[in-house]
């Protein structure tokens, strides 16, 4: 008979079955206590990683609220939106008082005796990838340039996937470093003699730009904003002139700008500014006001090298224009707190100021689409239609401070001789 009585019992057998009995307890005691462990330290583990998420959140909302209440915030927040309104409101005024204003056309390119081959930097992402697709269809040989390998893999099977006609090809470039950039001509020219494509370059689209919210330093020592949206564009351009020059017909740069150029009335270009330099030393990183600087930069360049290739006689064969594609819902605000830039787009999309990048790409195409003769122009709201840029970028006393600045700054790296030769 099998009595459980705490472990004790009298009979051989049953003490027999007793220890059993006992072993059994023991077993299940054990067997508990791991449970209760297991369970202690999943427990643990769980309150652990509540703990992290917790401080993380509480990080973030932090971090946030930091964000919130710095002068670069409310910059964005109010300057920008008043710059882009104005832009809108230069477009209702040709609207009213000059109807007769005829927008620019598009033009298709000529697919005979070879496809053109059409250039777009930033094209893993938002304005860079819908424009590598329309100008895809227009039967363009698209060169798309990215920083990433993997997102450019996954740019060209997404294209392929909208447009299997596609004639897609694409380049690991970053466009902070002079170096990469040189490397990269190499690669392209290179490339063109290999195929049986003609060797040049018939649009060349500077679209690769960031907004970042904390100091970054290039290789050569350039702030990363000013170096990436400015002066890698600079770099590109002059280093791709001999392949533009090539084109048997007219070729076209389209320099991607912002609204925000107009928040800018004070501008200085000594080199410590043109650099970024001075700005990755400030206390605060002013970071709104250098996205600002480095499109109206963007700006002054293209105007200036306008100006350079008519003083050379080679304006009829290059364009210089420039799209401002408006307020767009794209990766741009990545830096920002999430929250904030969740609220940002909800806002400017209740003001019917948010457009997709599929709509905003309009300016882009209209500018690389435009016939010759639009060098100088500023395209902006789509229909082909275009608006004058801020009275400080069409100073060409400024713009030739600038280039000469930042021919100084290039040709002091190892590099100078090979850009400065234009
Ligand atoms: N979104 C707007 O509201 C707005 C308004 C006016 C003007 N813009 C201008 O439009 C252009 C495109 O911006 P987006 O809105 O399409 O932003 P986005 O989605 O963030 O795209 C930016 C692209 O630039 C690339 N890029 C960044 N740094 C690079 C580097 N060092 N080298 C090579 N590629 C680099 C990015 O590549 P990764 O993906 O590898 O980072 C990405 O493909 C920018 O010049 C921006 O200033 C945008």
């Amino acid at each position: 008979m099998l009595t459980i009585s705490k472990g004790r019992r009298t009979t051989g057998k049953a003490g027999q079955e007793t220890s059993e009995t006992n072993d059994d307890d023991v077993t299940q005691i054990k067997k508990k206590n791991k449970q209760r462990e297991v369970s202690g330290s999943v427990f643990g583990v769980v309150k652990h990683l509540q703990k992290m998420g917790l401080i993380v959140l509480v990080k973030e909302w932090w971090w946030t609220l930091q964000f919130v209440c710095s002068i670069e915030f409310w910059r964005m927040a109010l300057l920008w939106t008043l710059s882009i309104l104005y832009s809108y409101y230069q477009l209702f005024r040709a609207s009213l008082f000059s109807p007769k204003l005829i927008p620019y056309p598009r033009c298709s390119p000529s697919l005979t005796p070879s496809r053109p081959v059409c250039l777009i930097t930033g094209a893993t992402s938002g304005l860079g990838l819908a424009t590598a697709y329309e100008l895809s269809k227009e039967g363009y040989v698209v060169v798309i340039v990215g920083r990433s390998q993997h997102l450019l893999s996954e740019t060209i099977r997404k294209i392929k996937d909208w447009n299997a006609d596609a004639h897609l090809k694409s380049f690991q470039v970053d466009l902070s470093s002079v170096e990469s950039i040189i490397k990269f001509k190499s690669s392209l020219r290179q490339w063109l003699l290999d195929s049986d494509l003609h060797c040049s370059v018939q649009i060349l689209i500077n679209n690769a730009g960031i907004l970042a919210t904390s100091p970054r330093v290039t290789a050569e020592g350039y702030d990363q904003m000013i170096g990436t949206n400015y002066i890698g564009a600079f770099v590109l351009t002059k280093l791709l002139l001999p392949l533009l020059e090539s084109s048997p017909v007219s070729s076209k740069i389209v320099n991607v700008t912002s609204f925000t150029h107009r928040v800018v009335t004070n501008v200085q270009f000594d080199e410590g500014t043109v650099s970024g330099k001075r700005f990755v030393r400030s206390k605060q990183y002013p970071y709104a006001h250098i996205y600002e600087y480095s499109k109206l930069c963007l700006l002054l360049f293209s105007y200036e090298l306008h100006r350079q290739l008519c003083l050379m006689g080679k304006s009829h064969q290059i364009f210089v224009t420039v799209a401002d594609p408006g307020v767009v819902q794209t990766n741009i605000m990545r830096e920002i707190p999430a929250v904030l830039s969740w609220l940002a787009f909800y806002v400017l999309k209740r003001l019917h100021l948010l457009q997709s990048p599929e709509c905003a790409v309009n300016s882009i195409v209209d500018a690389a689409l435009a016939p010759p003769g639009t060098s100088g122009a500023y395209f902006f709201g789509g229909k082909g239609r275009t608006v004058n840029s801020s009275a400080l970028s069409r100073n060409a006393k400024l713009a030739r401070e600038l280039w000469e600045t930042t021919s100084y700054l290039l040709s002091v790296t190892p590099f100078g001789a090979k850009i400065n030769n234009f």
